[in-house]
């Protein structure tokens, strides 16, 4: 065992200790009020990065939430530095959503850490934190330059990180990038995620009367907001489950038979997928299997609807407006852009003259794919082989981290999608958690990584 494998080893209950103060802090970066809370994270990191012993740790504000940037670069000009990607806010958790503990007091329980961000993003960008604390440890001199970037942003869409890294891009100028923030479908069997789905949000918003109206005096003769969304909305869809906007489909590459082959190693079971949804049946494109369906098709989601009365009683009212947000996830080779324009255009298309439609599009970024037959790649599946004892699988998944396409295009360095999490987490959901396995393994192969790097491997 290596010295810094030792050193995780001896720290490894004051890592976990570290890691509960920094899920503590309430970072929902989509909450006007959670601003100071978000900041303090930031805070809180670069203090963290300072004291393990890099050379510069600097916050950047942004007209956003501030990015933390650190970097070790005693290895020298001549050696190879790793990028490391993070993100340090969280979605928004509330005890009332199912939480058994509040989801900002980390809790352990049978193996897990159970927090808001224990898993998205906090706990695997932490295990890379505590990796190169290891390494750096009693004056060790790692082979390999270390560079953080850890954004407050990213699950509001990484709003103000390309312009960052476009305009850093020698600061930020690396051999390889290392993404932490996606997950596995088991815990002993590890993989790494070679492509991402893209993503854009738009927010469409239905008004009719002036004012919410006596439903008994107008009902009848005003088109109702909240019933012209429903109807909107019931006509994106195919009742096969398919996407009804024309050319939605028109640049999605299909998957070829070898591909579809080698996910299939991968396939959810019907009881896993169950297990993991609670809902009572699959749905879905029929001509694709569940994996298929997440990780390499295109999909049209509602995120929420609301309008009218929904307080308890009951109010008989016509009401004014009604508002939908709906995503898209996106695959190779679609372009952000042009689906926003084709679905906004539909929307337009099919709302009647008795309601007044708005659709505002906000562009996500487009799908990523990570090239697997690279050095550093295998210098990844020899850490993964070392961490785990075994050889890791890829996979695809459906989720989106903006930021990969903006590395490969500003840096034009390799992206590797090192997740230390687990597809049940619960991310983004209640009694979100963290294997505390993944937390130890995910340093330990941290550090094999960087060494494999460090050796020119
Ligand atoms: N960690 C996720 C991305 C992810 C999820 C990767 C599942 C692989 C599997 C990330 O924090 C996230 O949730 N991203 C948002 C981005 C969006 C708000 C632009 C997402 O996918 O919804
Ligand atoms: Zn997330």
């Amino acid at each position: 065992m290596s010295q810094a494998h030792e050193y995780v080893k001896a720290h490894f209950e004051q890592f976990k200790g570290q890691l509960f103060d920094l899920l503590r802090i309430p970072s929902i970066s989509t909450s006007v009020e959670h601003a100071g809370d978000v900041e303090r994270t930031a805070q809180w990191l670069a203090d963290d990065l300072q004291r393990i012993g890099l050379h510069t740790v600097e916050i950047v504000s942004t007209p956003g939430h501030p990015i933390v940037y650190g970097e070790w670069i005693g290895a020298g000009l001549d050696a190879k530095t790793i990028l490391i990607y993070g993100h340090y806010d969280v979605q928004p958790a509330l005890k009332s959503d199912g939480w058994i503990n509040e989801p900002f007091e980390p809790t352990e329980r049978d193996g897990h850490i159970y927090a808001r961000g224990s898993s998205d993003d906090k706990g695997q960008v932490f295990a890379h934190i505590k990796a190169v604390e290891a390494v750096l440890a009693n004056g060790g001199k790692p082979s390999v330059n270390l560079k953080f970037l850890i954004e407050g942003e990213e699950e509001i869409g990484s709003t103000h990180l390309a312009d960052f890294v476009a305009a850093n891009r020698a600061k930020l100028q690396a051999d390889v990038c290392v993404i932490s923030d996606s997950g596995m479908p088991t815990p002993d069997q590890p993989s790494i995620v070679y492509a991402l789905r893209g993503i854009l949000t738009m927010d469409v918003v239905v008004n009719g009367p002036a004012t919410d109206l006596h439903s008994g005096v107008y009902g009848g003769s005003v088109h109702n907001p909240v019933q012209a969304l429903a109807e909107i909305i019931a006509q994106l869809h195919n009742p096969d489950g398919s996407v009804a906007v024309p050319g939605f489909y028109d640049d999605v590459l299909p998957l070829s038979d070898e591909e579809r082959a080698e996910l299939q190693k991968t396939a959810m079971t019907e009881a896993a997928w169950r297990q993991a949804t609670g809902a009572p049946k699959q749905w879905g494109e029929p001509e694709f299997a569940i994996h298929e369906r997440t990780g390499a098709r295109p999909t049209l989601e509602i995120n929420g609807m609301a309008g009218g009365y929904y307080e308890p009683g009951f109010k008989t009212v016509l009401p004014a407006k009604a508002w939908a947000k709906i995503s898209c996830r996106l695959v190779a080779n679609q372009d952000p852009e042009v689906i926003g324009t084709l679905v906004r255009n539909f929307i337009m298309n099919i709302s009647p003259a008795t309601i007044h439609t708005t659709v505002d599009v906000a562009l996500g970024g487009p799908a990523a794919f990570v090239d697997i037959r690279t050095p550093e790649m295998q210098a990844a599946v020899r850490a993964y082989e070392q961490g785990w004892g075994k050889k890791p699988v890829f996979m695809r998944e459906g989720g989106s981290i903006p930021v990969v396409s903006e590395f490969q295009k500003e840096l034009n360095a390799p992206v590797i999608l090192m997740g230390l999490g687990l597809n049940d987490d619960g991310a983004h959901s209640a009694n979100e958690h963290f294997m505390v396995e993944m937390f130890r393994k995910g340093i330990n192969t941290a550090i094999y990584f960087y060494e494999a790097m460090g050796a020119g491997e």
